[in-house]
């Protein structure tokens, strides 16, 4: 944990108070109105110095600690993405903060493209693996003997079962997936997605992979859902852009929504 972290969750208590925080939640590209439902405190990320400027339209960059459905959450409105900076490990510092304010788990969503035809958008997906088709790796350049992380069930089983088993309390269907990272930010070319879902992907997106390595590597266990704004290149004439992303998020973004709250309900 960095000396800057520490200092930084020291700032965050002194505003959102010392009780700790028991999980954390990253929103995607149009999802970042989900900070808007908790009830606590919110800190703009240019005041957490270190933080990422969230540079993407449709993130929220403000963290916000308080109450959801009963637990006490951080809540990241927004993300920076590795193709802003070329920094694999952007993340870093507010996941460090995160752990460092007590958490013990951190769900991310994200907004992603479909490669599978019975996944259309509008759909959520939990994921169940990951496939990092960047190559890219966050922890490369650190030094310690701990970045040799082990990635088997990087996504707890726990946290899935009860993220399914909210989804079903509430009647929605939540498929589970194989989610590839590619790095972005110009979408994938036709024969990429055929090759990505050769190698068994279900879904394709431009995050959340490097941050649950940085989340194994902290110590949190992990979940993510994705809600699927398109289907991936080549595989319909559907619009591919930023816009239609932020536009068709929040299909997803109720149900999503509801999982969460009855997931957090039952924890
Ligand atoms: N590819 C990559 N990232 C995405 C997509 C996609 O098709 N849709 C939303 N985010």
């Amino acid at each position: 944990m960095s000396r800057n972290a520490e200092d930084l969750a020291a700032t965050v208590r002194e505003v959102a108070g010392d009780a700790p925080v028991r999980l954390g939640l990253i929103l995607g590209s149009g999802l970042g109105h989900l900070s808007g439902a908790v009830d606590g405190v919110s800190i703009p990320y240019d005041e957490l110095e270190g933080f990422p400027p969230a540079g993407v339209s449709g993130h929220v960059p403000q963290l916000v600690i308080g109450q959801l459905e009963g637990q006490r959450v951080a809540v990241f409105g927004g993300r920076a993405h590795y193709y802003e900076t070329g920094r694999g490990d952007i993340m870093r510092l507010p996941l460090e903060v995160l752990a460092a304010l007590g958490a013990e788990a951190m769900i991310a969503t994200n907004a992603a493209g479909s490669l599978d035809p019975e996944m259309p958008t509008g759909e959520i997906m939990c994921l169940s693996d990951h496939i990092n088709f960047s190559g890219l790796n966050p922890l490369i350049g650190e030094p310690s003997e701990a970045r040799f992380v082990p990635m088997m069930q990087a996504y707890d089983p726990d946290l899935r079962a009860a993220l399914h088993g909210a989804a079903g309390g509430a009647g929605i269907t939540l498929h589970d997936g194989i989610y590839a990272w590619y790095s972005g930010p110009s979408f994938e070319t036709p024969a990429e997605i055929r090759a990505i879902r050769a190698m068994g992907a279900d879904a394709v997106g431009m995050s959340t992979v490097p941050e649950v390595i940085l989340g194994r590597f902290l110590g949190l266990r992990c979940a993510a859902i994705s809600t699927i704004t398109n289907m991936a290149a080549g595989l319909s004439d559907e619009a591919i852009s930023h816009a239609h992303t932020k536009a068709m998020a929040p299909l997803g973004a109720a149900k999503l929504e509801k999982v969460l709250r009855g997931f957090l309900r039952a924890l």
